[in-house]
């Protein structure tokens, strides 16, 4: 049998007026990734062959992030906001295209998984018309209740629609649905707007697919799957279930996290073998941890490239552009930034390395800084291999120090130095003998006269 195309529609033109923001909703992040990101992530994870993102007027910034993450999606602008139905039928056009599957799925629910879209559509393949995500949620209320009768899905009722008796229902609208594609318009299009908020309600597919002689089904699902996120409280509960999942399947592909729940991950984080994370670590987007390396505690990650067995922190931050070989150790208060730190090199104590190669071997001294910024301008330092920097050195780029140079303590290093040379840069030291003992009795003797004096 041929597998059966698909069509998602995704649903993102909500103001979001309670997130209280001036961000569109399904452009704040949960694990470091926009809300419709994860959605889309999820589509790409289920075979979906098209996808149409609907947004509000003006929201193109909505538009640009759908691109970024699926450069084939078509955007459809919903002009007015009037409900679910409304926003979907503002993909009519693609739904024109006749998929076998319509999936309508809303931006705002980051955390469904695959295999959840997955179910759903096999519904569809078995005969139903519509198919819901259903869940019974710790606290049902805003959601719409899914009324059911000998198996079959009878009706969605909003909950400021619903009586007392449809309200006390626990099984709740999960948001997402699947329609067959060759009745999907027919049953959209057939949706009214009355009800208490005047809206064109998704929901009513049900009722009117039935209405039709056809089959509705509910299919249910955890509630993390279908967490709708409306508030920042519910943002944060949602980045709580992501990082849970991200944990364990980090944990679940051999990675050490001594204390999983300190850590905080990324969607796209990547790691090695025998990697070792300890507590309280942070990472950003684009991390790459590679085969036994170890994050020691209190570091933040972000656009950093790990070798194998490299060592980082504790306290170390590293930035976007930063690639550490194999077996390079960045230690405590180290920034490093758009730099190349190779194979064995070392940076353990309070340094800032930024747009800089630091050669092989090369050993940078505790508080060694380059100076990348003129006040307009980021220039490069590049340190040789095996070259040694004393510590408390100021590297001021543009400047090379060759393979195996020394730069004594304390230099400021503005000009470029040989290899093999030695660079010292600083005031010499000058010794008075005996000059603290004559400060002393000078002291005293002053001491004297005053006492003299009472
Ligand atoms: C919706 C469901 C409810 C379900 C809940 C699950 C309807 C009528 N209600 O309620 O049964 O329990 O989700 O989370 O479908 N949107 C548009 N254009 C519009 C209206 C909404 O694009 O005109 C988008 C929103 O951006 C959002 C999604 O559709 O991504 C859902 O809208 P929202 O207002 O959050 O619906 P709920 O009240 O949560
Ligand atoms: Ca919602």
């Amino acid at each position: 049998m041929m597998p059966r195309s698909c069509l998602a529609i995704v649903l993102a033109a909500g103001e979001g007026t309670r997130m209280r923001s001036a961000r569109p909703k399904v452009l704040h992040a949960i694990a470091g990734r926009s809300l419709l990101a994860h959605v889309l992530a999820a589509l790409s994870g289920t075979g979906v062959g098209a996808i149409a993102v609907v947004i509000g007027p003006g929201q193109e910034e909505v538009a640009a992030a759908a691109k970024r993450v699926a450069p084939d999606v078509a955007v459809f602008v919903q002009e007015e906001r009037r409900g679910t139905a409304h926003a979907a039928l503002a993909a009519k056009s693609a739904i024109e295209r006749l998929p076998d599957d319509v999936l309508v799925v809303y931006g705002d629910t980051p955390l469904i998984r695959p295999r959840s879209l997955s179910r759903l559509r096999a519904a569809l393949a078995d005969g139903a018309a519509v198919a819901v995500l259903g869940f019974r949620p710790a606290d049902p209320s805003g959601y719409g209740r899914l009324i059911a009768a000998n198996g079959e899905l009878t009706a969605i009722r909003e909950e400021v629609d619903a009586s007392a008796a449809e309200r006390a229902i626990t099984l709740c609208n999960g948001g997402i649905m699947a329609l067959n594609g060759k009745t999907a318009l027919a049953i959209l299009e057939r949706i009214g707007d009355h009800n208490r908020k005047a809206e064109f309600y998704l929901t009513d597919a049900v009722e009117i697919a039935r209405g039709m002689k056809l089959h509705a089904v509910a299919v249910e699902v955890e509630e993390d799957d279908v967490r709708g996120i409306n508030t920042k409280a519910q943002l944060a509960e949602a980045e709580a279930v992501a990082q849970q999942r991200l944990r364990r399947a980090a944990l679940d592909a051999g990675v050490t996290l001594i204390a999983p729940d300190t850590v905080y991950l990324c969607a796209d984080t990547k790691f090695g073998r025998d990697v070792v994370v300890e507590p309280y670590v942070v990472f950003g987007e684009k991390v790459t941890i590679e085969d036994g390396a170890v994050i020691r505690s209190f570091s933040h990650l972000a656009g950093a490239h790990v070798g194998k067995g490299a060592s980082v922190g504790p306290f170390a931050r590293l930035r976007p552009g930063t690639q550490l070989g194999e077996g390079a150790r960045i230690g405590n208060f180290v920034e490093v930034k758009e730099a190349v730190v190779e194979a064995g090199a070392k940076a353990n104590h309070l340094s800032y390395i930024g747009d800089a190669l630091v050669g092989a071997n090369a050993n940078v001294g505790a508080g060694t800084i380059t100076c990348n910024y003129d006040g307009s301008e980021k220039h490069r330092t590049e340190i040789g291999k095996n070259a040694f920097i004393g510590s408390n050195s100021a590297l001021v780029a543009p400047v090379k120090i060759g393979d195996g140079a020394y730069i004594g303590s304390g230099s400021v290093i503005t000009d470029d130095v040989p290899a093999d040379a030695l660079a010292v840069a600083r005031g010499r030291q000058t010794v008075k003998e005996g000059w603290a003992t004559r400060l002393r009795s000078l002291k005293s003797l002053g001491k004297k006269k005053a006492h003299s004096r009472d």
